[in-house]
């Protein structure tokens, strides 16, 4: 006779053990333990003639492939994002702290691919419809043709998207109200999220719909609760800000049918999201050029050239450990072209906080902002600003020496378009050129960066 067995399932990265335990000993997560009962075995293994199962249709590796079929929703930097529109029969997973923008943007979604005759529901699991209503009424959006509604349970949703005619495209705001008969813990809960995502993902394979699931993220930056959403979809996108800043950045971190460094800009007003299309010119709008400390970084995101402002203030320190604080960069990195300016240059940082900021909101994941984060410490450091008509990149290896970095020209053609003048980067760079900008200051290591600014008045 089978017998069900119970096992102690983390939830956070899935390592089971036999007795319960209030933090999981492989992750590390605490009360990710969850107690899951298994079907028993009745001990006798069928031999392989004994096993009756369907005949699956084996089809050989090569093979005609086709284009994943795709819909554009028409909000050009969503669709830079996803790749050039949403797949049919895929799931998607939008997250983002509460009130940056996610229903807004899905709503925006809904009604421009509604307008291009396909059938979209948007079911809103948060919001009442009169709420939903009131919202594309503001936004001017109440004539599209979008079919709503208020509903949580998955049972429910999928009966009625299975009643009508097959939608193109459903947003389920949010996963984390979402709840499945077939699991038994109470809404909210890790098991309930991830059974209701796995339905409604299979409901996606199934029919062909392109299903969009919400999902609010805690400060720390995980999907609350489940991770284990991330790895069911296709593609997951995060929608991030800065308090205080109108621009929202959607960034794909992962997608099984396009680009994960490509980023969509916008900017949250009275009339919803409206996209931003040159990202440059706003990310250096409010830059002052006579601050010592201010550096422009020449970066790509994805395929697009990105201009932004570094702001580096260096200040004696009251500190036993000085205090190091970095927003949009990586604190490591930080600490790493610091360690090289010290080393190198012989530029003593030790009795000095540092604070490093890129401006307007934005993060910086690329080594090749190294350049522009160490010409604005040594401007902050030395009180000298920089030329504001020069753009700085290039990554700096641990020797002090200046390593090329990839797309030079692309760089430089924006630097040029933006009306910068000259720019700053390794000499292994300089040879795609001018492209536009009037100089090139090609260096071979941090030393003749450092020179550079300390010796003049209008350097860097
Ligand atoms: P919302 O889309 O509800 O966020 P989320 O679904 O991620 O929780 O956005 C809420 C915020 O956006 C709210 O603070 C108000 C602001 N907002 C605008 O500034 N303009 C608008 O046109 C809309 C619809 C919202
Ligand atoms: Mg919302």
């Amino acid at each position: 006779m089978a017998r069900a067995r119970i096992q102690y399932v983390c939830q956070n990265c899935g390592a089971v053990t036999h007795r319960w335990q209030g933090k999981c000993e492989s992750c590390g997560e605490w009360n990710s333990v969850i107690e899951e009962a298994v079907g028993g075995q009745t001990g006798k293994v069928p031999g392989v003639s004994a096993v009756r199962g369907r005949i699956i249709d084996l089809q050989p590796l090569r093979g005609v492939i086709e284009e994943a079929p795709r819909m554009p929703c028409g909000i050009g930097e969503l669709d830079r994002v996803t790749g050039g529109g949403f797949v049919t029969g895929s799931a998607l997973l939008v997250g983002g702290e509460p009130g940056i923008g996610k229903s807004t943007l899905l709503l925006q979604a809904c009604a421009t691919i509604a307008r291009l005759g396909r059938r979209v529901v948007y079911i809103s699991g948060e919001e009442a419809t009169a709420q939903v209503r009131m919202r594309a009424e503001r936004l001017g959006l109440a004539d599209a043709p979008v079919a709503l509604a208020a509903e949580t349970s998955v049972e429910d949703i999928i009966s009625t998207l299975s009643a009508g005619p097959r939608p193109d495209f459903v947003v389920l705001d949010s996963v984390q109200t979402l709840w499945t008969s077939t699991a038994e813990s109470s809404p909210g809960t890790v098991t309930q999220v991830r059974a209701s995502a796995q339905a409604m993902i299979r409901y996606a394979k199934q029919t062909g719909a392109a299903i969009c699931l919400v999902g609010h993220v805690t400060k720390d930056g995980q999907i609350a609760g489940p991770r284990t959403v991330e790895h069911m979809v296709d593609a997951v996108l995060t929608f991030e800000g800065e308090g205080g800043h109108q621009f929202r950045i959607l960034r794909a971190s992962k997608n099984r049918f396009g680009p994960t460094d490509e980023i969509g800009v916008f900017e949250m007003t009275g009339g919803g999201l409206s996209e931003i299309s040159n990202p440059s010119a706003l990310f250096l709008s409010e830059r002052n050029l006579r601050t010592p400390g201010s550096a422009v970084f020449a970066g790509m995101e994805g395929t697009r050239p990105l201009l932004c402002e570094i702001q580096a203030l260096v200040a004696p320190s009251a500190l036993g450990t000085p205090r190091r604080s970095v927003v949009g960069w990586d604190s490591a990195r930080l600490a790493m072209v610091i360690a090289v300016l010290e080393a190198r240059c012989g530029i003593r940082f030790a009795n000095a906080d540092i604070y490093l900021n890129v401006a307007g909101g934005l993060r910086i994941s690329e080594p090749a902002a190294d350049i522009a984060v160490a010409a604005a410490l040594v401007s902050a450091l030395t009180g000298r600003a920089l030329s504001g008509e020069s753009v700085f990149f290039g990554e700096i290896s641990l020797s002090g020496a200046l390593r090329p970095v990839g797309q030079p020209a692309a760089r430089l053609r924006e630097a040029a378009r933006l009306g910068f003048r000259r720019a700053v980067l390794p000499a292994a760079s300089a040879a795609a050129g001018a492209c536009g900008l009037s100089t090139l200051s090609p260096l071979a290591d941090l030393t003749a960066l450092v020179a550079g600014i300390a010796g003049s008045t209008d350097e860097g």
